[in-house]
């Protein structure tokens, strides 16, 4: 009976419904879930445990070792055999001599531009977050921060960007305590209020075929719900998943060629963000992990 049933109706299925262990039910194209056994050097190096590059995208004078940390936090609902990963940054965190940024940012590509499978068909891109514990490393949202994009492979615009905090160009009504998911055109396509409890569970779903974007969203525990049907966007131009911390200046144009070497960063701070469920999904035939 049950294959007959997942084989009718495999996109109504979610998580919760599956047996433990969680096993995707669509095809995983690029997997962010960190390995149980993962040691903060396990980032250092290529190797079959480290899902990211080593090298890319962080200040030399940073280690990833150095900028990663295991914290004791529940794990995301979308990590069953997998750990959180909480990533931070500090006034040494300045990747490839851009003075105006503070970033670590996890990517699967190598140093090509593009991950290549996630840039065709349908795909899927699936993250959690959650606020470290109060006190301890927090965003300053009088900044903005673009933590998770797809960037265009010529760097030349985003086909989807996940921000918070003080918009630099302020088209979104709502204040700098919402998560914001940014479309091509740079318009707010969704925005939630972070939280300080609970895990955000987020999804992006890009058709390259039919230039459309679709977006999920829940809280803890509870399955992704639809919360931005299909919608226009420009999904060319390839490109890159990033997660991670990318932390903009104040007191500068938000014009990029200026914001990238200029405007204020304060000294001696560290922030960090938790990510968990990182990965990214064949949505061919509206198939999504809920
Ligand atoms: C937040 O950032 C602004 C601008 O960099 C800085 O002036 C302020 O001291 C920061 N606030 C905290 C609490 O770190």
């Amino acid at each position: 009976m049950l294959p007959l049933i997942f084989g009718i109706v495999p996109f109504l299925l979610s998580h919760q419904a599956l047996a433990q262990p969680y096993t995707p039910i669509c095809k995983v194209v690029l997997d962010g879930r960190i390995p149980l056994s993962a040691t903060p050097a396990t980032f250092d190096a290529v190797s079959p445990a480290n899902p990211f590059n080593p090298t890319y995208a962080r200040s030399t004078n940073l280690k990833w070792s150095q900028i990663l940390r295991f914290p004791t936090v529940t794990p995301s609902v979308f990590d069953w055999q997998s750990k959180p990963i909480e990533v931070t940054i500090n006034d040494k965190s300045i990747y490839n001599n851009q003075k105006g940024i503070r970033r670590a940012g996890l990517v699967f590509s190598a140093n090509s531009g593009t991950d290549d499978i996630t840039n065709a068909g349908v795909k899927t891109f699936h993250w959690s977050v959650k606020q470290p514990p109060v006190g301890a490393r927090p965003l300053n949202l009088t900044h903005e921060y673009m933590n998770v994009f797809h960037v265009r492979q010529d760097d030349k615009g985003f086909q989807f960007q996940f921000t918070v905090g003080d918009a630099m160009k302020p088209k979104d009504p709502r204040p700098f305590t919402h998560f914001r998911i940014i479309d091509k055109n740079e318009n707010v396509a969704f925005s939630t209020l972070i939280s300080f409890k609970e895990w955000q569970n987020f999804a992006v779903t890009l058709d390259y075929n039919r230039n459309v974007m679709r977006i999920y969203y829940s809280t803890g525990n509870d399955e992704l719900k639809e919360v931005v049907g299909e919608r226009p966007n420009d999904n060319s131009g390839k490109g890159r998943f990033q997660v991670g911390i990318f932390k903009k200046p104040t007191d500068v144009s938000p014009d990029v060629n200026t914001y990238l070497n200029t405007g204020f960063q304060e000294a001696d701070f560290e922030e960090s963000q938790i990510y968990g469920g990182i990965y990214v999904e064949d949505s061919a035939g509206n198939c999504i992990t809920k």
